[in-house]
């Protein structure tokens, strides 16, 4: 392990931090905590809020009510509004909500971009415009762990407060970093929030410290390097070829999922495609026996799909398709899921690998 206080891990260090805006697209403050994706969202909560303020989450499957829960669990009251089922969050109802509060109790909306339970991605940009409609001064907070480094995110340009970010999905590192990213917004939040607790708070992060400041301790010195050479792979590839390849993947994915599609079997659990994510797809299974399905890719094959979650658990699966990955990965995944659903002679609308492959032709 090298020294931490001085040389090499100093400027990987300088070089992360300096370069993590721009991964958010945004000139605000990128800051690092040592811990998975709820570490990330709990020094969200600590350094923009207040014991007894109200939050609105808006939830289109699992993730942001979970970072609901941590909320609750802080002492801030929490609202959820839910979407339809399979589907993001309706920019109508958020106007409606924000609109009949007329004290602006609600300080922050906490959401997600993508959802990597239901696989739906919400229209940022439309709830932003919601938010205007309605005047409201809400802060708008967004989780990106399962969109960033996959799909086109513009904290800045989107009018973003604040954004949530981990290592492990998109930016291809393992888990134990997350990432938050304030705008200026957020940061006067920061002056007066009462929830701000020693290990979380950005004042020490934010100053112009030793390195072992912005990290509340010892550096994460394995991830560090990791994610030296993950931005620097992102910035080689150029991050909109990055959104590019993901989007042409997620397609090559989806026209497998519309083409295995039949009564009684498989099927999109997002109902409208522009919702769909470019990083993770759920499908349902119906009457097909998705444990079954899912051992046999796995014990058959070595192709470990992703588990259905919440009340889809026992008939859906998940294809994730985000970070290092390319159509040969993508291609040898959904082959292997169709030969297992062939085994089972699960019903199928036709060869979704016959599609997977007329997709990924038009752009090679
Ligand atoms: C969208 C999203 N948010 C938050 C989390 C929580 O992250 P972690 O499990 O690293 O705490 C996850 C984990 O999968 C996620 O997908």
């Amino acid at each position: 392990m090298p020294n931490i206080y001085a040389g090499e891990l100093v400027d990987v260090s300088a070089e992360v931090l300096a370069e993590l805006p721009s991964i958010a697209r945004t000139s605000g403050h990128a800051f690092c905590t040592i811990g998975n994706g709820h570490s990330a969202w709990q020094m969200a909560i600590c350094n923009t809020l207040s014991r007894g303020e109200k939050v609105l989450v808006l939830d289109c499957g699992r993730f942001a009510a979970i970072w609901g829960y941590l909320a609750e669990a802080s002492g801030v009251e929490v609202e959820v509004l839910d979407s339809e089922a399979g589907r993001g969050v309706d920019p109508a109802a958020v106007t409606e909500r924000l609109s009949a509060d007329a004290q602006h109790k609600i300080k922050a909306i906490l959401m997600v971009h993508a959802d990597t339970a239901s696989s739906a991605v919400n229209d940022l940009p439309a709830i932003r415009r919601a938010i205007d409609d309605a005047g409201h001064p809400t802060l708008l907070m967004v989780d990106c762990i399962a969109s960033l480094g996959c799909m086109p995110y513009e904290m800045d340009e989107w009018g973003i407060d604040l954004t949530v970010g981990a290592s492990q999905k998109g930016l291809m590192v393992p888990p134990g970093l997350g990432f938050v990213w304030a705008g200026q917004r957020a940061v006067d939040a920061y002056e007066t929030a009462g929830l701000r607790v020693g290990y979380f708070d950005w004042t020490a992060r934010m100053a112009d410290g030793p390195v072992y400041s912005k990290y509340g301790g010892t550096p994460p010195v394995s991830h560090l390097f990791g994610m030296q050479e993950s931005l620097r792979m992102i910035a080689e590839e150029g991050i909109e070829n990055v959104w590019s390849r993901h989007a042409v993947l997620a397609g090559t994915v989806h026209a497998a999922v519309a083409t295995w599609s039949a009564p009684g079997g498989i099927d999109f659990y997002v109902t409208e495609p522009s919702e769909r994510a470019h990083s993770v797809t759920t499908v349902l299974t119906n009457n097909i026996d998705a444990d079954e399905l899912r051992h046999r890719c796995e014990h058959g094959a070595g192709v470990v799909l992703g588990v259905g979650i919440g009340d889809r658990a026992s008939h859906s699966f998940r294809i994730g398709h985000m970070g290092h990955t390319n159509p040969p990965v993508v291609l040898g995944a959904l082959a292997t899921i169709e030969a297992a659903l062939k085994s089972m002679d699960a019903p199928l609308g036709g060869s979704g690998v016959a599609s997977a492959a007329e997709a990924i032709a038009q752009h090679l």
